[in-house]
């Protein structure tokens, strides 16, 4: 089994994640944290919480993030995930289940140094969390056995960026702890929109999981209604892309993409802001902004029927 501390800002397609993460037996979930990004760091820890009550997972989850790590606003669009973060499905006024005492980049050390060379970080979110963790502990990176993080868009099939052209979100909404995690002396696999682009869940494949998958099956309907209605104003496609839920699938079924080393780095200025650039290949080039940074995996595509298919069944 894998121990992972899966860290997130639900979020509709972090709450397909998370429940598919759930029902893999070869997942050892050893935490969740959340951060800002799809909502306030209030509301996606709420929903985090309420996911793990009703969905039975009795582990802690620890609060993280309410912003970038540079400062400044904390901007969140209820256009995609909704006010309430889960598509303003309904939700129960109160939950029982409280939060751990530690803020999340805490937690994150402290499971890490508990089981050295042992826990993947699954980070689906700002890198808000991950960044403040480096900051505290920077010695901490190398006892982290890989980190996978669904962000940035690469180019591969002409994907770079979803909430600016250049920028996907989970990197645009923190460019700086974004550069701060691939500076970083890890393992690190980069899930990018070159990937989770191109595998779209249509509305057919949803109906079926709702009639096929159960509790978990007709939830995801439902937390998917005005994500999916989102892509069909934006896009006009007939289905969502399960950004998240790729990264976790990577977890224990690395196979169903292809990838490519090297460096990466994140732009932090100018109208390219939270693009994220990964050098070709080892050749040390001039002016060398990407020199003496570790080669970090990028997805460059994809098997999108076997990921379908395996999401089904294990759901
Ligand atoms: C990513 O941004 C968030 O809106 C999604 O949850 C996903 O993690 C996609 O760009
Ligand atoms: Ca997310």
């Amino acid at each position: 089994t894998r121990k992972v501390v899966f860290d997130t800002d639900p979020g509709v397609d972090d709450a397909t994640a998370l429940l598919f993460l759930l029902a893999d037996p070869e997942i050892e979930l050893l935490g969740i944290t959340s951060v800002w990004g799809n909502a306030t760091v209030e509301t996606t820890t709420r929903n985090a919480l309420y996911l793990a009550e009703r969905f039975g997972y009795a582990g802690p989850v620890a609060r993280g993030a309410g912003g970038p790590v540079a400062g400044g606003a904390a901007e969140v669009d209820p256009d995609i995930h909704g006010h309430n973060g889960l598509g303003d499905i309904d939700l129960p006024a109160r939950i029982g289940m409280k939060a751990d005492a530690r803020p999340a980049h805490r937690f994150i050390i402290d499971t890490v140094r508990a089981a050295p060379g042992e826990v993947t970080l699954l980070a689906v979110g700002p890198l808000t969390n991950l960044a403040l963790a480096l900051r505290e502990d920077p010695a901490f990176a190398t006892l982290v056995k890989e980190v996978v993080i669904m962000g940035g868009g690469f180019g591969f099939n002409g994907h770079l960026g979803n909430v600016t052209p250049a920028a996907e979100a989970n990197i645009g909404n923190d460019p700086e702890a974004a550069d701060e995690v691939f500076a970083a002396d890890w393992p690190l696999v980069a899930i990018g929109l070159d990937a989770t682009m191109e595998t779209m869940m249509s509305t057919d494949y949803l109906a079926a999981l709702r009639e096929a998958a159960g509790e978990a099956g007709r939830f995801v309907w439902d937390v998917t209604r005005s994500y999916a209605g989102f892509y069909r104003r934006t896009l006009g496609v007939d289905g969502i892309f399960a950004h998240d839920s790729l990264a976790a699938a990577y977890l224990t079924a690395p196979e169903l993409v292809t990838t490519r080393a090297g460096a990466i780095r994140t732009v932090l200025d100018g109208f390219a802001r939270g693009q994220t650039i990964q050098s070709p290949d080892t050749r040390e080039f001039v002016p060398g902004a990407w020199a003496g940074r570790r080669a970090h995996l990028v997805a460059t595509g994809v098997d999108a029927p076997a990921f379908l298919s395996l999401y089904a069944e294990r759901m």
